[in-house]
């Protein structure tokens, strides 16, 4: 039995650069409003700056025509002893569809290579096979691998099956554990229960991450750290609560002169936070920050629906004018679920199971129309649920094709080399490669617009050169 009054300080991970924008402001933080706070955000002695990945590499480059790349060596330069880390969607990478391994091996060791220290690797379906590629890499390259755990709630989903898997995730050679609790499912009371289950699975360190959508998420943390917990993920305040983390300085202060005591100081907290607070402001002004994320959000516990796929869905059913089967949809999302193996609702699984579910409603049938993603993961393309498919329904969906069983990524021929002879022409760094192979269409007229500004810039410095500097 552990010292009670041992001093067991609470790790923390700063979200602020990462999930906590993506969440509250569609990902839209730019390279240019982070760089002047990174000096300062480096002496607090977080255990990590999550600051990289989930949806921002699309969002720089589809939205801030910015290089992710170089966004990250900017960031490695300026965090001098502050870990990075970065959010990675398994053999879908940071894409939406499984990749070959050689891709998913070469984005490691570039991730690694330019700034990286924490990789923390999840999978839509919580099927490990899709994650031991990226387990490997980040091994070979000296990374910290840490496996994240897709949390769900269903009959599948017992303290026996979590404690069971923190065993495999041990075995496949992860330096900690992660419990994603991506949609703020994890309450108080259940975090204790799960914390003592994930520890007696396994020796590695726990870590959790949880949203506030449902409002109970800084409680859990409590419970959480109570049991065992290592480090816990937050956001600095102004960019906390709501769909966001707990905030950073609210919990800094819960654990001041306890065991868990971060020893963080409240006062470089708040200049931080004085300097997020006026880009808050400012997203309020412009619409980006809808104060409607920053409630409490019960419907989330009631359809164990992720926040974020809530927003898709109103969109999409607005883009069909057909918001009136808001509900309906709602409650056909758990039943899709329930179809597709009870997955986890992440991305990319959240954005199949939800366009499935307006598809379903809208056409009057179920799965009378399916998208092609759909049909991919009732043939196991995507991995294995925990619990088998509805057999009817795939039936229906794929007909006779036999489904896979093996790992998906086994059967994918490598792609690197095909990718590379298709963008050639735009090659500027190795990364380009990488950007190009998960979003070819938006990696194009990123390249393009880079050339543009090249020639623009040229004219400039040409047109300086050629003027008499006024004094
Ligand atoms: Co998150």
């Amino acid at each position: 039995m552990a010292d009670q009054n041992a001093a067991k300080p609470i790790k923390i991970t700063e979200t602020v650069l990462r999930d906590a924008h993506q969440s509250l402001i569609a990902t839209r933080m730019t390279t240019e409003q982070m760089l002047p706070i990174i000096d300062k955000m480096d002496q607090v002695g977080y255990h990590s700056v999550e600051c990289w990945g989930g949806a921002t590499f699309d969002a720089s480059l589809r939205f801030l025509h910015e290089d992710p790349w170089e966004r990250l060596r900017k960031l490695k330069d300026g965090f001098k002893k502050t870990k990075l880390q970065m959010l990675f969607r398994g053999q879908n990478i940071l894409g939406y569809r499984p990749y070959a391994d050689d891709v998913v091996e070469y984005f490691v060791q570039k991730s690694i290579a330019n700034g990286i220290d924490i990789i923390r690797i999840f999978d839509c379906l919580n099927d490990l096979r899709n994650l031991q590629t990226a387990v490997k890499a980040a091994n070979k390259e000296k990374g910290h691998a840490q496996v994240a755990l897709s949390y769900t709630l269903g009959d599948a989903y017992t303290l026996d099956y979590w404690k069971e898997t923190a065993k495999r995730i041990e075995d496949m050679g992860a330096d900690s554990i992660c419990i994603k609790d991506m949609a703020g499912l994890l309450v108080p009371y259940k975090a204790t229960e799960l914390v003592e289950a994930l520890k007696e699975g396994s020796s590695l360190p726990i870590q959790l991450h949880t949203h506030y959508t449902s409002g109970v998420a800084s409680m859990t943390y409590l419970k959480a750290v109570e049991a065992g917990c290592d480090v816990i993920d937050t956001a600095m305040s102004p960019f906390a609560l709501g769909t966001s983390q707990p905030a950073t300085e609210v919990m800094v202060e819960t654990f001041k002169d306890t065991p868990y005591d971060t020893g963080f100081d409240q006062n470089l907290l708040a200049e931080i936070a004085d300097y997020f607070r006026p880009l808050r402001e400012e997203a309020i002004a412009s619409g980006l920050l809808n104060p409607k994320v920053l409630g409490v959000d019960i419907k989330t516990l009631m359809y164990q629906v992720p926040g974020g796929m809530l927003s898709n869905m109103v969109s999409q059913l607005k883009e069909m004018k057909a918001e009136d089967r808001y509900y309906d949809v709602l409650e056909e999302i758990p039943r899709v679920r329930k179809d597709f193996g009870e997955c986890p609702l992440v991305t990319p699984s959240s954005q199949i199971v939800g366009t499935q579910a307006v598809l379903n409603v809208i056409t009057g049938e179920r799965y009378k129309t399916t998208t092609k993603e759909t049909k991919d993961v009732l043939a196991g393309k995507y991995g294995q649920t925990v619990k088998p498919f509805n057999t009817e329904v795939q039936k229906k969906v794929i007909g006779d094709t036999e489904p896979l069983t093996c790992r998906p990524a086994d059967l994918l021929e490598p792609e690197l080399d095909k990718i590379e002879a298709e963008m050639a022409q735009y090659k500027e760094q190795d990364e380009d490669v990488l950007t190009y192979a998960l979003f070819p269409q938006v990696a194009t007229e990123f390249f393009k617009y880079r050339e543009a500004q090249k020639t623009k810039v040229d004219t400039s410095v040409a047109d300086v050169e050629n003027k008499v500097y006024p004094v």
